[in-house]
């Protein structure tokens, strides 16, 4: 079959991240018989660069045409990037929230699993990381502190800058519906983060939580304060299967559960609207330490083009095909700088990321 694949490589380590898992989708098209006809969308600071825009509209428009869009990362070094220099809506980062909030993007899947193979690597206690996990975080994308209204004023010549977090119920049931479905098909256990003990958003959350959990009497339901979570993420992960939980929580605490699983390259994420069409693109940023050293591990964006051909296209066993070739390879010890095992790398393959993308491939 034929498809259609936009490609936002974006910035720092995200041009060469996207084309490790390029070369990945091309070994899966040749082995599958699929043609992946790819559309590069400017996005970020390169955006910015050549048009003056994060995201232009006819980036907008073509990412649109594809039948889903695999992006690397976005932005730079905040305090020493130009890009910074520039008001809050011209910044990279602008570019990424008017892409999630123009197609609808509402729904973010960050899976957080340990592989037995990078056990070694999790800087949990052993006993701990000898236990495992596999959890996945529902983030809310498209409402809370990212979009709501915010601005910087000078009062009696003291300056202050609002935010404000706004939710409203149905914005609330649709991701709680997609939690509590995803649940289903796993271990059938929500645990619902907020802040409920504070917030308004969050008392409204844990009720209409609760109200769409009726329909799921199969599917067990806890409610759990994000200060409390935070500090469980790193004590006891295996207690968690779908974490459901709201925009700014949801940021901070998928950034904690990929450094649990041994490196912030490992996290894959799936951003979703309504219909078929999704975002794809590894949790972790832009790295722009080590960008163009070909050394940034591309396997989150190699999972997450897994998970583009399982949700966007329903290639199910092509996807699984990725994530067979992905374990292969931490079998057969291939590691990228960032998972090294802690006791050296006698027992081990040291690549670097296109070496990475291609050994990957030759699994398939
Ligand atoms: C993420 C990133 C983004 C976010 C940034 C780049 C705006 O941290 O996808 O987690 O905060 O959502
Ligand atoms: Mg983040």
């Amino acid at each position: 079959m034929d498809y259609r694949i936009g490609v936002i490589a974006g910035d720092g380590i995200g041009p060469e991240i996207t084309d490790a898992a390029w070369t990945v989708l091309e070994k899966v098209a040749e082995k599958y018989g699929h043609h992946f006809e790819r559309t590069d969308i400017l996005m970020g600071g390169c955006s910015i660069d050549a048009t003056g825009e994060p995201l232009t509209d006819e980036a907008i428009e073509t990412a649109k045409k594809q039948d889903a869009v695999l992006m690397g990362s976005i932005g730079g070094n905040t305090s020493t990037s130009p890009w910074y220099k520039l008001p809050p809506e011209k910044r990279p980062e602008a570019g990424l929230l008017r892409l999630r909030k123009s197609l609808g993007l509402f729904a973010n899947l960050r899976p957080a699993y340990l592989y037995p193979q990078l056990k070694e690597a999790c800087p949990l206690k052993e006993a701990t990381a000898d236990k495992g996990f596999d959890l996945i975080i529902v983030r809310e994308l498209t409402g809370g502190l990212y979009f709501g209204k915010r601005h910087t004023e000078s009062l009696n010549g003291v300056i202050q800058a609002t935010d404000t977090l706004t939710y409203n119920e149905n914005e609330i049931r649709r991701i709680a519906i997609k939690a509590f479905d995803i649940a289903r098909k796993r271990r059938k256990k929500v645990t619902s983060v907020d802040k409920a003990n504070v917030l308004d958003s969050s008392r409204l959350w844990r009720k209409v939580t609760e109200e769409v959990w009726a329909d799921y009497p199969d599917v067990e339901l806890e409610h759990m304060l994000v200060d409390n979570c935070a500090m469980q993420l790193v004590r006891d992960p295996g207690q968690f299967d779908v974490v459901l939980t709201e925009n700014m929580f949801g940021d901070i605490l998928s950034d904690e559960a990929a450094m649990i699983t041994g490196s912030l390259g490992m996290l894959s994420s799936a951003s979703l609207n309504e219909t078929k069409f999704g975002l794809y693109e590894p949790s972790g940023g832009s790295a722009p330490d080590i960008a163009g050293q070909d050394i940034a591990n591309p396997i989150a964006t190699i999972l997450s083009a897994a998970m583009l051909l399982r949700y966007s296209l329903d290639l199910d066993e092509e996807a699984d095909a990725i994530e067979n070739a992905v374990r292969k390879v931490l079998d057969d010890g291939i590691r990228t700088r960032d998972i090294l095992p802690r006791e050296g790398t006698d027992q081990v393959k040291v690549v670097g990321c296109s070496q990475m993308g291609g050994e990957v491939a030759e699994r398939i």
